[in-house]
């Protein structure tokens, strides 16, 4: 599932570029006029780096909001992901796709939405038998709590109100599992106002107030009491279905697991698998007796319709910003969001895998990922010299440290089951009658196809239960407790990557970034995870010792170092780590482009700029770190969340490096050239 890299890929003999001395290609003079739009040429390099790196980007603009390389590309990919929700829809293309962007385009279509008010609604109510407090006569007697979860299950609504199901995934095997339910908490002093929520919410769609208010009061009265119970559950138990039954009559579970996990295959019912604590099902046992079958009906339908908000008409969703203190999960700082972007997040919320695919196939070309693994194999190789070679370690450390930098694991753009071929098809049934605009209608086709593919147990592709990475992130970044390198798609491209523009520009860019982000795993809070990214001691007393003395150096260049216009100064102890990796990740990076070029040959230099290669990788690693920070946040940012100012970031990393003054023939002594260097590695 997973690359490891160990030798570099040979197909940068492919890609190979003409030895010329300026390269002219496409990707060249966009690579060109990049680097113009960041630097201020009339600034000497040997005396201020940052600023003649960033600065013409910050003079364009600066008045407007924070700019940053980060930035940059996080605007391409908002960009990115309307245009492939909003494209015509092409009958020829994956069903998973043609659902998705019907969805978004209902979302979007808030007028036929507020038409049809809540005709749909009802109509859904009406097929799940009817919700109690709605009818007239609502017979009692014929109520099946198995019979309704089965019914939501299948239509694609919430079914999860008493019971969580899910599986839990191993290396290759997957096993159900039944949990508590989640179920969001009402805290004391908000019950009263979610209590008006429910009440407004039911009168919406229909409820006869306050004539129903009792029985919305038991509603929430059930909710408040099956709360308490969640509260007290303990571990899982795993154990067969059988003895569950045995154990705990309170429905039949055979039949449930077998219709809730439909349409795969039945499970024996000596199937082991896990199940809610004993303590959780005994607790519900009484509560459910005691439970009339009309109140536990209210209950489960009420909260179908809660979950059904996001899908209905504007005034559904006006309630829940009006009473914001019942869903205290909403971020509310005030800021509506339009209705694109709510849209947006929607459309990527109701099934992940979907939106993740669609992006990956519009935006992140196969030579790409190709492109990229060349790329940090030479990456992973310098890191592994380094620890090889450092003279922090000692020779027991050197051991550990070694083994945990070859056993890195990479995910190139995104997880390795997203490239599996004929996903698209596995995500969604091709029987499914895409024939409605109807948003709550298309939520529900969805959600249904999403639990289908959840529960296939024959595929093992449920890893997307547990994690799955974002395509659409814009950075790159080190997972300490996988010790995993992750580079999402969208942080593959604009200024970041580009397969094919010059090298000394790709190494600068990301290699530096990923030599950063790697670095993270063998400094001494990376010591404290091993291989495998469990938590460990892996370094002995005597490197810990040599730790702390290489760095003080690091340390108090930082403190010292001045911040323009402030009277602030950083703590150069409190962001040794980060400066650290930054210093470090930098000479990793350049290391790495010396080898490609002693396996490759010497790269051209770009039009219109009278830079060589090594001077162009300086400036696209510089150029990773420019970043606008207003006087107004930098107390925040520096004393309150300890992180290193950008101008440090780049002030830290090259003057302590010995190629860089070399390389621009600053005098020794300059600024950006100081005779005395700190080194840690
Ligand atoms: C509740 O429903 C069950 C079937 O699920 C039924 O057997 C029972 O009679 C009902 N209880 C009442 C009080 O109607
Ligand atoms: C049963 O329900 C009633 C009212 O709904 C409540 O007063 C009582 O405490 C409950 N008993 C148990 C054991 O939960
Ligand atoms: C580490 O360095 C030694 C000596 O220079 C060399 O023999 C060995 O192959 C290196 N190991 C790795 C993993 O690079
Ligand atoms: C650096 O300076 C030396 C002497 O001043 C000069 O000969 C050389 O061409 C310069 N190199 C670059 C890359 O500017």
């Amino acid at each position: 599932m997973v690359l490891r890299l160990i030798v570099p890929f040979l197909s940068f003999l492919l890609f190979r570029p003409a030895l010329s001395d300026v390269c002219t290609s496409a990707a060249c003079r966009k690579a060109s006029t990049d680097i113009l739009s960041f630097i201020d040429p009339s600034i000497d390099p040997c005396q201020d780096f940052y600023k003649f790196t960033c600065g013409n980007l910050f003079k364009k603009t600066f008045d407007t909001k924070p700019v940053s390389l980060e930035a940059l590309v996080a605007k391409e990919v908002e960009d990115q992901t309307t245009k492939m929700l909003q494209k015509p829809i092409d009958h020829n293309e994956p069903k998973a796709f043609q659902a998705l962007k019907k969805f978004f385009r209902s979302c979007m279509d808030e007028v036929s939405l507020d038409k049809d008010g809540v005709k749909t609604l009802r109509e859904i109510l009406n097929q799940l038998g009817g919700w109690p407090l709605l009818e007239n006569k609502w017979d009692e007697k014929k109520f099946n709590m198995e019979d309704l979860f089965l019914k939501l299950r299948k239509y694609g609504y919430d079914y999860m109100q008493l019971f969580y199901f899910g599986t839990t995934v191993g290396e290759d095997d997957k096993t159900l599992l039944i949990g508590e339910p989640i179920i969001k908490n009402v805290e004391p002093d908000y019950v009263d106002s979610y209590f008006e929520f429910v009440q407004k919410v039911s009168l919406l769609v229909g409820v006869k107030m306050p004539t129903a208010e009792p029985e919305l009061r038991d509603v929430l009265n059930f909710k408040l009491a099956l709360l308490q119970t969640v509260e007290k559950s303990g571990p899982f138990q795993k154990t067969t279905i059988r003895d569950i039954q045995k154990q705990f009559p309170i429905l039949n579970w055979l039949s449930l697991i077998n219709k809730i996990t439909y349409p795969n295959k039945e499970q024996p019912d000596d199937r082991e698998m896990y199940f809610p604590s004993t303590e959780y099902l005994k607790e519900l046992g009484v509560l459910l007796k005691n439970t009339s079958n009309r109140t536990l009906s209210n209950y489960i339908l009420w909260q179908t319709i809660e979950s059904a908000i996001p899908y209905l008409p504007h005034e559904f969703n006006d309630l829940k910003e009006r009473f914001p203190r019942a869903f205290y999960d909403t971020n509310h700082n005030g800021v509506k969001k339009t209705r694109l972007s709510y849209c947006k997040s929607e459309a990527k919320r109701i099934f992940p895998p979907i939106f993740e695919l669609m992006y990956i196939t519009e935006y992140f070309p196969r030579e790409r990922r190709q492109g990229i693994k060349d790329v940090v194999s030479i990456i992973h190789m310098e890191l592994v010299n380094l620890v090889n070679k450092t003279e922090l370690y000692d020779e027991s450390t050197r051991q550990i440290m070694l083994e945990k930098a070859k056993a890195i694991t990479y995910h190139f753009g995104a997880p390795e089951r997203l490239f599996e071929d004929g996903l698209a098809a596995k995500l969604f049934s091709t029987d499914e009658n895409l024939e409605t605009n109807n948003l709550l209608t298309l939520a529900s086709i969805l959600l249904r196809q999403r639990n289908n593919f959840r529960y296939n147990l024959q595929n093992g592709v449920n890893r997307y239960d547990n994690y799955y990475e974002e395509t659409t992130l814009v950075h790159s970044f080190y997972e300490t407790y996988r010790n995993a390198f992750v580079l999402p798609a969208a942080s593959l491209q604009g200024l970041y990557f580009n397969e094919n523009r010059p090298q000394y520009m790709n190494f600068g860019t990301i290699g530096t970034i990923a030599g950063i982000e790697l670095i993270r795993g063998f400094t001494e809070a990376g010591s404290k995870f091993d291989k495998d990214g469990n938590r460990a001691e892996t370094w002995t007393k005597n490197t810990e010792l040599v730790f702390n003395k290489k760095t003080d150096c690091l340390v108090r260049e930082a403190s010292f170092f001045e911040i323009e216009d402030s009277i602030l100064r950083m703590d150069g102890r409190l962001i040794l780590e980060k400066t650290t990796c930054d210093y470090t990740g930098v000479e990793v990076a350049y290391r790495a482009y010396e080898t490609w070029v002693k396996i490759y040959g010497k790269e051209a230099e770009l039009p219109g700029l009278n830079y060589n290669p090594r001077q162009l990788f300086w400036i696209s690693t510089a150029s990773t770190f420019c970043d606008t920070i207003s006087l107004d946040n930098l107390k925040q940012f520096i004393v309150e969340d300890h992180q290193v100012h950008p101008t440090f970031r780049v002030f830290g990393s090259l003057t302590n490096n010995e190629h860089f003054g070399k390389d621009f023939n600053c005098t020794v002594e300059s600024p950006m050239n100081p005779a005395i260097k700190c080194k840690v590695f």
